[in-house]
């Protein structure tokens, strides 16, 4: 990364990846596809479609559709997942990831979130997948939290990794794994604790809200998400982890848009939209911890290194000058949005690829 020598109020840096988005499909795919594919060059696609993405053929046409959404101009990759359920096949895993159309496979614990109803109920019932995964170097992409009802919410990703996790580690020694989205400081340190190939990502909404900003003056349903943002000291875990420099963590937003009415309910759904302002909202937090030297690693190199992809070769400017977020985004055909940081000023621009 470089500060321009002709103004230090210009950072060049390589163009950042998203290892973990929501894109969505018709008209909030159509809405949303944009915000990520100008500001990143690849991203990890979740499956969590209705119906799930759970085979090659399910994976091209939702790549194809993507395609079709988002500008061509604008160079973006978008990385496809498998969403693995209780009868995946190993066989059909494996093709997947040989022919170039899974780039990994997401463990959404039955009913932990969003569309997760097809998930693994019980990971034992996907052990011939995981051991292939194993074999052929495949990432798995875990949603960590327990679903036990008897479990507090605010505790379900500490007894994921206690109960799930672990196990999953001890049986499949040589498993890439990535533990998405991580809210605690007990996941920092399983990761920190764990082989080089277990990484985290982690979102720019946790390095910037704990719990509090759910119920500040009432109830604030743009801040609800899964994981749910947690205590005080967990945030500051996490951006630790994020400045430290280390290669096991690195950034995917998991921006997650639901319509506003969807957000604004009696049963209101749990998603944060955050790409339109996505860097943005990362440059603010590694410069209030002075790390801004090191916002370049967590964005453009770990993800790629841990994936075995190659450093994207673009760079992307960020210039010093105040941006507010608008309260709403509204899509053509999807309705409104209410972004990450409405109303919030953040202090650096993104001003697009660097030319060639
Ligand atoms: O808050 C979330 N929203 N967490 C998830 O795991 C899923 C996502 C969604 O798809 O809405
Ligand atoms: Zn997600």
């Amino acid at each position: 990364m470089a500060a321009d020598p002709l103004s230090p109020d210009r950072l060049i840096l390589r163009r950042p990846d998203d290892w973990h988005v929501h894109l969505r499909d018709e008209a909030m795919l159509a809405g949303v596809a944009n915000f990520t594919a100008r500001q990143f060059a690849r991203a990890i696609v979740m499956p969590n479609l209705v119906p799930p993405v759970t085979d090659r053929a399910a994976a091209s046409a939702y790549r194809a559709r993507i395609m079709a959404a988002v500008d061509p101009g604008l160079g973006f990759t978008p990385l496809m997942t498998c969403y693995l359920t209780d009868h995946s096949d190993p066989d059909e895993v494996e093709r997947g990831f040989t022919e170039g159309v899974f780039a990994a496979a997401k463990l959404y614990p039955a009913h932990a979130t969003t569309n997760a109803e097809h998930g693994v109920s019980d990971v034992s019932a996907i052990s011939a997948v995981l051991e292939r995964m194993q074999k052929i170097g495949m990432p798995l992409l875990l949603h960590g939290e327990v679903t036990d009802p008897s479990v507090d919410i605010f505790d379900r990703e500490a007894v994921f990794i206690d109960r799930i996790f672990s196990r999953i580690s001890a049986d499949f020694p040589g498993l890439k794994t990535v533990f998405e989205h991580i809210t605690t400081a007990d996941a920092v340190a399983f990761v920190e604790a764990s082989g080089p190939l277990v990484a985290a990502t982690i979102t720019p909404h946790h390095l910037r809200i704990n719990r509090n900003a759910m119920f500040e003056g009432g109830i604030r349903p743009h801040f609800y998400c899964l994981p749910v943002a947690k205590r005080e000291r967990h945030r500051l875990a996490l951006r630790r982890a994020a400045i430290s420099g280390s290669p096991k963590f690195f950034l995917g937003t998991d921006s997650a848009p639901h319509e506003v009415g969807r957000k604004e309910s009696a049963c209101g759904c749990a998603g944060l939209f955050n790409a339109p302002f996505a860097i943005e909202s990362y440059a603010a937090t590694f410069e209030e911890e002075g790390a801004i030297d090191r916002l370049e690693a967590f964005a453009a190199e770990h993800g790629p290194r841990f994936y075995g992809l190659p450093l994207s070769d673009e760079r992307i400017v960020l210039e010093r000058v105040p941006v507010t977020v608008p309260a709403i985004i509204a899509t053509p055909d999807a309705g409104n949005l209410v972004p990450f940081h409405a109303g919030d000023i953040l202090p650096w621009r993104f001003a697009g690829l660097a030319p060639a």
